[in-house]
């Protein structure tokens, strides 16, 4: 089938390269010349495992191309997903439509005969009707354009896997269109593989998307709450965490107490969906999500204390190491991540800090210039008072303490993720702080 990604950022560029992988023909879209002409030289301009070798395969097989002409868009196909960003609204808890409203404005005036618009973005609840009403207004006379929403789900660092064999695929349909037709045609290689399709009304469908990522952050900062009790009781967050995650109801993934969750999703959906609530008049029902936030948000001061701690109050002058600066692994995204915000906050109360991370670093840099990167991990150790394990890359879960210890001045980390192996490193002669643990 032909059709356009329009937006290629991350969910854009993965969903075009991966629907070029399914077979299909596909022109991705994008305002933005410079990242258009990266694309359609092969090159994926953020890091995502798997991907740049789909991109590269499809266009060479001649189904994947890029432009940044709406005109072209139109001419191209019948089928546009939508997948430009939804940034949080500054100085408000509200997402930014700005983009997505712009996708309709610009395309739907250049379409010709019978259209679909699947719209990917996460959006707040009504969108997609408001678009519908925007899109009828718009289409030049003859023309039809019926929006249905198709949220995404992929994960950073797992996207393709995520995009070609999602665990479900949600479609939010109008009465007598036919987007889950033409959905199922699109989608015919994972569904024959048994990808559950589950078929809503536009509300629901934009609704599951914000739910499922307010229910991860939930589910963090639960654990989280309760890494705060067991510091003071002296417990230990990760026993508990383990125990609890047997009961299957609960289940063990997401609840990696520590530094919390970043990243440009759960942190902007959750206050989103609050704004909405809002918006909706029922204040109230979201109100557990601030607190989500807000459990969240401490955990970094936490580890910023207990650093001020290893040295008796005062960073001052004091060399720390920052391993990490990601939002999570196996990426390099630097929106909103714990890590940077930690090795920030520490920098601005008078800590001489460096920071090394296997990709995080040229998107740091560009956020925070004054904080000193370190070409790799030994450099960064070297001489280091105090190490902190921010984001738990495999290469610092495999740090060798003995060898580490050789190059620091202290033998002190702060394990922010709880992923070390705490009697191996006490035997090297290290003492561990960790969040949520009395070590
Ligand atoms: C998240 C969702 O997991 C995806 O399903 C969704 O499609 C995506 O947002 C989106 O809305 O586009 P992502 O932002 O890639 O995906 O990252 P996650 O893997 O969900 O991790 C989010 C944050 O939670 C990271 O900072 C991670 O370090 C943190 N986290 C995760 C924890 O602190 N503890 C855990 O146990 C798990």
């Amino acid at each position: 089938m032909r059709m356009t990604v329009i937006g290629t950022g991350y969910l854009g560029a993965t969903h075009a390269a991966c629907m070029a992988e399914l077979g299909h023909e596909v022109l991705g879209v994008d305002v933005d010349a410079a990242k258009i002409e990266a694309l359609q030289a092969g090159k994926v301009p953020f890091f995502e495992p798997g991907l740049p070798e789909v991109l590269e395969r499809n266009i060479e097989a001649g189904r994947l191309s890029f432009t940044t002409e709406y005109t072209e868009a139109a001419e191209f196909a019948k089928v546009h997903f939508l997948g430009v960003g939804t940034p949080q609204r500054h100085g408000s808890y509200a997402a930014d439509m700005t983009y997505v409203k712009a996708v309709i404005t610009d395309l739907v005036p250049k379409l010709t005969g019978e259209n679909l618009i699947l719209g990917k973005s996460t959006v707040p609840v009504g969108t997609a009707a408001e678009l519908q009403d925007m899109a009828n207004e718009l289409a030049p006379a003859g023309t039809t354009v019926e929006i249905a929403w198709n949220p995404e789900f992929l994960r950073e660092g797992y996207a393709v896997k995520d995009t070609i064999t999602p665990d479900r695929i949600v479609l939010g349909v109008q009465d007598g269109g036919r987007a889950e037709e033409v959905a199922r045609e699109i989608y015919a290689q994972p569904l024959a593989g048994g990808t559950p399709f589950i078929t809503t009304d536009l509300q629901t469908a934009e609704l599951v998307k914000v739910s499922a990522n307010a229910f991860l952050a939930t589910k963090i900062s639960f654990i989280n709450a309760v890494s705060e009790i067991c510091e003071i009781a002296g417990a230990d967050v990760t026993q508990l965490a383990d125990a609890i995650g047997y009961d299957d109801r609960i289940g063990r993934k997401f609840l990696g107490a520590g530094l919390g969750f970043g990243g440009g999703c759960l942190p902007k959906d959750i206050r989103a969906f609050m704004a909405r609530a809002g918006e909706l008049g029922a204040d109230q029902a979201l109100t557990f999500l601030r607190e989500v936030d807000a459990i969240n948000m401490r955990r970094r001061d936490r580890v910023v204390d207990l650093a001020k701690a290893s040295f008796a109050g005062s960073l001052l002058g004091h060399r720390v190491t920052v391993l990490g600066c990601a939002f999570k692994p196996n990426s390099d995204d630097v929106r909103d991540s714990p890590a940077l915000s930690v090795a920030g906050s520490l920098s601005l109360a008078g800590a001489a800090v460096t920071v090394y991370d296997p990709e995080g670093m040229a998107n740091a840099k560009k956020v925070f210039p004054t904080l000193n990167y370190a070409p790799d991990c030994e450099s960064a150790l070297r001489d280091a008072e105090l190490v902190i394990l921010a984001t738990e890359w495999k290469e610092f879960k495999e740090l060798d303490p003995a060898a580490a210890g050789e190059l620091v001045s202290r033998r002190h980390i702060i394990d922010g993720r709880n992923v070390l192996d705490v009697e191996a490193w006490q035997t090297a002669g290290w003492t561990l702080d960790a969040l949520g643990r009395s070590l």
